[in-house]
């Protein structure tokens, strides 16, 4: 460590609170003695803040108070000097109407709270879907050095002696309950099994994708991202996190010397083999937006169709969850597979290179992460579409849905709010074939509110009973990473502020053309302009507090979700305190 150090006592970040022999260092310096620590504990030496998105109902983190306590051994063993400070738990199962209204919000925390703080760097907790890119925002933007620790998977579910996924498994068996094949003591026991250890969904969900995503960025320790929860590996890694967090302070390892046009490429490919989550669209393009790097859904849509689908996890895999991708060598062995469509001499925490870091890698299984030459699925987890009722995109995750809709043409049957498509697809008379094709819309940033996770529209009962389980559903919603079906999502504009979508009729033909990435209603161009002409926008969703406050700053799906004014452009960051 010591050759590449760059920084000394004097000139830490955290020394402008506790360095000069002035009145307001000689405060900070007393209320540090006031809770119980010796000036020599903390003084000239890292400060590190650890930002912990635990708390008693985010069912994901319920280990975090444990892992805040091994980083704290690593950072003391280091030299460095922890406090824990909590940050928006974000929990993506109790937080209503959806947690993607809250992803900002802990963003613009976490960029708070360590500006304002004596933090010369920060270990970043979080793994549940929006806590991820939340903190990794706020972090980019405050600069200082970081360590994302991921929570890790749960373990495989299990009930009556069959494997579970996480949300896969509880649409599919909420498909066979309506459809009358299981009883409500068997529904009582997919409950009961399908969440049975601490730790994020184990499917190939939004939080295992963003993890993987981090990973590749270089943002966490080598492989962390696979890494079961309940594992003592985990807390080793954890203990890790906190010894080289203090090393990144003395060697001044700022973010934006790993958060690069090329890491994020690393990670945009790593996530179109690992079968990605919609949801990592959103999020990259606004992490990356943080870095200063302008990735594009045309740039994700290249990178999908030369990257093939390599782990064989669900949804988009058949067979396999993540402590199986774990077993197989986990991400790492993945990105080797991967091999030279990666730019190995990126930088990550550790100090090492992505070449170093893959160099000893090995796969296990080849089933689970498979080569190249035997991908599940030829091209990458998502694809994005444009025409006239897309206009900025659209997206599809076409390894997860039912090849007979890749090209598909269908009758629209429109929805203008989630109560009322709730109550048509429990209407077992419903007026639907399996060539409708179910449109929601006021559904995405502003209408949902908050772009809420309704994407995967229930299959109607009158089709269930029929035998069907997918059909071509469009929204300008997200859907959960761990859904599947031929769902098109994130149609932007979306139709609250005025998007196309907003103008399609129930009845109008609807045209989705996968291999040629088009999505377009079959309706006259005058047609649809006397349509425009007589739409009136909906009353605004909020009227005051923070929902009054994202809906004046967010942004469209095709640009990430991120406010306005915390998006890098906006102008530079507020400087370091001089008081
Ligand atoms: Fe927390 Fe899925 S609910 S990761
Ligand atoms: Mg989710």
């Amino acid at each position: 460590m010591t050759n590449l150090r760059k920084k000394t006592p004097e000139t830490l970040r955290s020394a402008r609170w506790f360095g000069p022999d002035d009145l307001r260092s000689f405060g900070h310096r007393s209320r540090m003695m006031q809770l119980g620590y010796a000036e020599e504990e903390f003084r000239g030496k890292p400060i590190i803040g650890i930002l912990n998105t635990w708390s008693e109902i985010n069912s994901c983190h319920g280990h975090f108070p444990e892992r805040a306590k091994e980083v704290k051994r690593g950072v003391l063993q280091a030299g460095g000097f922890p406090i824990e400070m909590p940050v928006l738990s974000v929990d993506e199962q109790f937080t209503k109407p959806t947690s993607m209204l809250y992803r900002n919000m802990l963003a613009m925390e976490t960029e708070e709270v360590i500006r304002s703080h004596p933090f010369d760097a920060v270990v970043l907790m979080g793994g549940c879907d929006k806590t991820t890119p939340a903190l990794i925002m706020g972090a980019l933007s405050a600069g200082v050095p970081f360590i994302f620790l991921p929570a890790g998977p749960m373990l495989r579910g299990n009930y009556a002696g069959k494997i579970l996924g996480s949300g896969s498994d509880a649409w599919k068996y909420w498909d066979e309950r309506r459809a009358g094949n299981i009883s409500a003591e068997e529904w009582r026991g997919v409950q009961g099994g399908i969440a049975r250890s601490h730790g994020v969904c184990m499917t190939m969900g939004t939080a295992s994708t963003m993890t993987a995503i981090a990973d590749s960025l270089g943002l966490t320790m080598a492989g962390a991202s696979s890494i079961p929860a309940v594992d003592a590996n985990h807390s080793r890694m954890a203990s890790s996190c906190g010894r080289r967090i203090v090393d990144m302070v003395w060697e001044d390892m700022t973010p934006d010397q790993i958060v690069t046009p090329a890491s994020v490429r690393n990670a945009a490919i790593v996530a179109m083999a690992t079968g990605c989550s919609t949801n990592a669209v959103v999020h990259l393009v606004a992490m990356a937006r943080r870095a200063g790097v302008d990735l594009t859904l045309d740039d994700l849509d290249a990178l999908g169709r030369e990257t093939p689908l390599l782990a064989n996890i669900r949804p988009s895999g058949k067979d396999y969850l993540m402590e199986d991708f774990f077993y197989a060598g986990g991400l790492l062995a993945m990105m080797k597979q991967i091999g030279d469509r990666l730019d190995t001499t990126c930088m990550t925490v550790n100090g090492k290179t992505v070449g170093e870091n893959i160099a000893t890698a090995e796969v296990y299984n080849d089933d689970v992460i498979r080569p190249l030459s035997n991908p599940v699925y030829h091209e990458g987890s998502l694809a994005v579409l444009r025409g006239n009722l897309c206009p900025d995109g659209a997206v599809i995750k076409p390894a997860a849905c039912d090849p007979k809709y890749h090209i598909h043409e269908g009758p629209a049957l429109v929805f203008d709010s989630y109560p009322e498509m709730k109550k048509a697809v429990e209407d077992e008379d419903l007026d639907i074939t399996p060539d409708t094709v179910m449109v929601l819309r006021n559904a995405g940033p502003q209408g949902g509110p908050g772009f809420p996770e309704w994407g995967m529209l229930p299959i109607p009962k009158a089709l269930i009973k029929q035998g069907h389980r997918d059909m071509l559903r469009i929204s300008d919603a997200r859907m959960s990473g761990t859904s599947y079906g031929a769902c098109v999502l994130h149609v932007a504009p979306e139709s609250f502020v005025g998007g196309p979508l907003a103008l399609l009729k129930t009845g109008d033909t609807v045209r989705l053309d996968l291999p040629n990435r088009s999505l377009d209603m079959l309706v006259p161009e005058a047609e649809l302009e006397a349509r425009r002409k007589t739409w009136t926008a909906p009353a605004p969703r909020f009227q005051r507090g923070w929902g009054w406050m994202f809906t004046k700053h967010v942004g469209q799906a095709d640009t990430g979700c991120d406010f306005d004014y915390l998006q890098r452009q906006h102008g530079p960051a507020a400087g370091e305190p001089d008081i």
